[in-house]
């Protein structure tokens, strides 16, 4: 258990609850997210935060057994900020009263004013200079309000649909707002989440040098002298994870790099040469390509695809951690936002859209114990975490890469022939990216080769040669995205380098396609 100042976010279900932890994170808080019905007396009194976010959600308190936090909440002495939903549910337990949406419900962007009183919880918020006309921006989302405060409480802002938008207790430093700060649609969300947590005492403690000390003691403790296994993928955060236990336990990590034949071009050599030549590091380089390959010969269903490569993976990397010999741990690079469980209010099972590749079930199989360093963080504190253990800056900023890796952006069969082409082509698009300035505005971006030929003419001979698609995107998970809007002059000349230089495309296509409704990769 982490010894630093610890934020409870009791979750009410709202879409957007981690943008808040995220928000805390960047304030150097250290905060956990957990579902409202996991949270009861005794959980609180065993995580003793020093302060308590109740977040937003899609439930109404007049509904039977909405969703409440525990009694003790309010009797810890703690402070406590409440967010939409949270708001409602303050007010409701501590005698205020809570209103049925009927042409209240307010959707979207609104305007908050100040009223006569202040409060450093709103430090930075109304400036002065802007006179009485003096408002703020705040992204609503609410059916059911807040009719009547409880008693202790002020208010300190309002917005037309929202006569209480900012009330606060401050003899118990109680807080309750009912927009969302944690979004950018409310430009100064940040600072209100600054100032309750400086009103709260804390230290700003969570910083990733404090990070890793802590880890690398917690990952001697662990595993002791025992061996560790680790399925380096040349990813970011299977990297970061294997540098930080190398640091921790040296030589008892051996890493296992399966090649799988579908990685970019010369993607193999600098995973090899970075591990095992720059940071010594005792690693398997499992060239498997011949086996993946030809067990995906004549596939092309995506589905049979991506499961034929995860079985095959786990065979693979089975086989080679056993020639390690006594490995008693497995290291994974899980990262927070796969550890946060949701909460459903439908209940029923949600759709599978893709069967992600991972190494689920590996560890039970194996009789291994999981040693994941970076549970706690999200992904932009493990490239903080990276850059703390001096893993070379174009490393850690590199976009996102699929476990699958090019059998999903090759729709239709696999090919050696096409898989060398895409390789080429691809490399081609980033270096055009790269040369723009404009690979760390991309979240991701990739070629894919698409299972048609189409017919052209090059000198004075006609071709018929592949057609090949582009893909970027910005997006901040990966959960939704958009396409990356390039200008005219980037995409002519991005298809005119490709066509010259890659024999076997004729035709280069650039997908418009946001997320929902397409996905980022093509299968
Ligand atoms: P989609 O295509 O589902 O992709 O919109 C979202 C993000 O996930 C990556 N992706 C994967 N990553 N194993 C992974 O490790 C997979 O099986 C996998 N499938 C998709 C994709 O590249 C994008 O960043």
């Amino acid at each position: 258990m982490t010894q630093h100042d610890r934020l409870l976010i009791i979750d009410f279900g709202s879409q957007v609850t981690q943008l808040i932890a995220r928000r805390l994170r960047e304030l150097n808080v250290y905060c956990e997210i957990h579902p409202y019905n996991r949270v009861d007396d005794a959980f609180l009194a065993a995580f003793k935060p020093k302060a308590i976010i109740f977040s937003g959600g899609p439930a109404s308190v007049f509904a039977d057994g909405a969703p409440m936090p525990p009694a003790s909440a309010f009797t810890a002495g703690v402070p406590i900020l409440g967010i939409c939903y949270g708001q409602q549910v303050m007010m409701h337990v501590l005698g205020g009263k809570v209103e049925r949406g009927h042409g209240t419900a307010e959707f979207g962007r609104a305007y908050v004013s100040p009223t006569a009183l202040t409060h450093p919880i709103l430090a930075g918020w109304f400036p002065p200079e802007d006179g009485p006309l003096s408002r703020e921006q705040v992204w609503m989302s609410h059916g059911d309000h807040v009719s009547e405060i409880a008693p202790g409480f002020a208010v300190y802002g309002t917005s037309p649909n929202a006569p209480f938008a900012i009330t606060a207790d401050p003899s118990r430093h109680f807080y309750a707002v009912q927009f969302h700060p944690e979004v950018h649609h409310t430009p100064k969300g940040a600072q209100l989440y600054e100032n309750f947590v400086k009103l709260a005492g804390f230290k700003g403690d969570w910083t990733m040098g404090a990070y890793r000390e802590e880890a690398i003691a917690k990952i001697r403790a662990q595993v002791g002298d025992q061996k560790v296994i680790c399925g380096l993928s040349g990813g970011v955060d299977s990297s970061v994870a294997a540098v930080l236990i190398h640091e921790a336990i040296g030589d008892q990590l051996t890493c296992v790099f399966v090649d799988h034949g579908l990685l970019r071009l010369g993607e193999a050599e600098q995973v090899v040469t970075m591990f095992r030549d720059h940071y010594q590091m005792p690693l398997i380089h499992a060239d498997e390509s011949a086996l993946f390959l030809g067990a995906l010969e004549g596939v092309s269903d995506p589905e049979v695809k991506r499961k034929t490569i995860g079985r095959l993976f786990i065979d693979v990397f089975q086989k080679h951690a056993t020639a390690v010999g006594g490995a008693k741990f497995l290291a994974q690079g899980t990262l927070y936002p796969d550890v946060i469980e949701s909460v459903s209010f439908s209940g029923g099972p949600s759709v599978t859209i893709k069967s992600h590749h991972n190494v689920g079930g590996l560890p039970e199989k194996m009789g291994l114990k999981l040693v994941e360093p970076l549970r706690e963080l999200f992904k932009d504190e493990v490239r903080a975490l990276g850059h703390e253990l001096g893993l070379p800056p174009a490393f850690i900023g590199r976009h996102p890469f699929p476990g699958p890796g090019l059998a999903i952006r090759c729709p239709g069969e696999i090919t050696t022939e096409k898989l060398d082409i895409l390789r080429r082509a691809d490399a081609v698009y980033i270096d055009q990216i790269r040369k723009y300035g404009l690979y760390d505005e991309i979240w991701q971006a990739f070629a894919a080769i698409l299972p048609m030929k189409t017919v052209g003419v090059m000198g004075d001979g006609r071709t018929y040669d592949y057609a090949l698609a582009l893909r970027a995107v910005t997006s901040v998970d990966g959960m939704t995205a958009d396409y990356y809007p390039f200008t005219h002059e980037f995409l002519g000349e991005t298809a005119t380098r490709i066509i010259n230089e890659v024999n076997g495309i004729n035709r280069v296509f650039y997908d418009c396609t946001s997320k929902p409704p397409g996905t980022i990769e093509l299968e």
